[in-house]
């Protein structure tokens, strides 16, 4: 290190140092000189540091002159740097080609899966007949999900559903301590009754979980729930609201639709609902009234009912005040049907191809003002 250095020492440096910036002849070299004079560890950092011991009046004359020769080369660095890299254009612009005739990239949009698709064109029908949506746990208790919904303790309703229990919840004491995930999305008409006075209007949309796995079976699925509750609700408010709903749902004003008679716990009377199609020769399915001649065949798509008094009762609310109707389905069927998706299990696989097969366009909503 220069420790005494006359103003003589600065323009030889100067010197020294404009040579080598001019002969760096790529931009790592030119950076290695940078770091080299004004890195920390640089000369003119170097001299910079020497100031200190000086006396004040030499220290103003030779910390002045290092400032200029300080910036002077900082300037002749950036000048060379710029050149280098117009240099560097001109020969990349030289040497490299493009062609103009290769098609532009594919745009890579993802698509809406069938279910969340099918959730929202139910909610935008059910919305526009007043329905609100509710919402309940996966992880339900055996009270909410079997013993408020009417099937007693035992009952052989119960294996109906094949349930995964889960570990006890010693937090909790009886039903409530039995954990499980839920069979269907009728406990959350009891979580919503429990909250809510009627009249109730709501809809509800979740994962349901059983132990089953086959072309029409995965051991997780989709059900939707329907909870109409006032004063003076019968069940021809029921037939009305659910044939409607089929109709907008597929598209189809005539399609026919058939009560049954049916039992399920928690509704009384309970009434399973078919939907009317005829077979095409191929051995498909069309949905819809069976032209003349025509066999009309019926396929089973949700059960439904008037709420059972002792279901109110539970949650409650006075049946003697208030009655209503529940419905429940699985939103997969629906979507196979609707979409002609053959097999259930596809559903779950993540695979994108069968995304980008049945899956529906982001910008395309049902309940957008483009939608349908
Ligand atoms: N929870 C029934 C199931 O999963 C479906 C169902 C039937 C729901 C009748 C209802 C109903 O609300 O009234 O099989």
């Amino acid at each position: 290190m220069l420790k005494i250095w006359a103003m003589s020492d600065i323009q030889a440096l100067k010197t020294e140092i404009t040579d080598e910036i001019e002969a760096a002849t790529d931009l790592q070299k030119l950076e290695d000189v940078r770091v080299t004079v004004l890195g920390k560890k640089g000369r003119i950092t170097a001299l910079m540091k020497t100031l200190g011991k000086m006396d004040p009046e030499e220290r103003k004359t030779k910390g002045q002159a290092l400032n200029v020769l300080k910036d002077e080369i900082a300037l002749l660095i950036k000048t060379q740097e710029a050149a280098l890299k117009k240099q560097e254009m001109a020969e990349r612009l030289a040497t490299e080609t493009m062609d103009i005739s290769l098609p532009p990239r594919e745009e890579r949009k993802g698509r809406v899966h069938p279910i969340s698709q099918t959730i929202e064109e139910l909610v935008t029908i059910f919305a526009s007949m007043g329905f609100k949506v509710a919402e309940g746990p996966d992880i339900e208790d055996d009270w909410h999900n079997f013993t408020a919904l009417n099937f007693p303790p035992g009952h052989p309703a119960r294996e109906m559903q094949d349930t995964f229990f889960l570990p006890e919840d010693e937090r909790e004491e009886g039903e409530r301590a039995k954990k499980l995930l839920r069979t269907h999305t009728s406990s959350v008409q009891i979580r919503h009754m429990q909250e809510n006075q009627p009249p109730i209007k709501t809809i509800c949309f979740g994962r349901t979980y059983r132990s089953d796995y086959d072309m029409t079976h995965t051991p997780m699925f989709h059900q939707m729930e329907c909870l109409y509750i006032d004063k003076d609700v019968t069940m021809a408010h029921l037939k009305g609201c659910l044939t409607d709903f089929v109709r907008a749902f597929f598209g189809l004003d005539d399609l026919p639709v058939r009560f049954r008679p049916s039992f399920f716990p928690f509704v009384e009377p309970g009434a399973e609902v078919d939907i009317g199609y005829t077979k095409k020769a191929d051995g498909s399915i069309k949905l819809g009234k069976a032209p003349e001649g025509e066999e009309q065949k019926w396929m089973e798509i949700l059960g439904s009912g008037m709420v059972h008094p002792n279901v109110l009762k539970n949650c409650g609310i006075d049946p003697e005040e208030y009655q209503g109707f529940a419905f429940g389905t699985g939103i997969e069927r629906l979507a196979m049907l609707k979409y002609g998706i053959p097999d259930l299990r596809t559903f779950f696989e993540c695979d994108v191809r069968w995304l980008a097969h049945y899956g529906f366009d982001p910008l395309d909503r049902p309940n957008s003002a483009t939608g349908q």
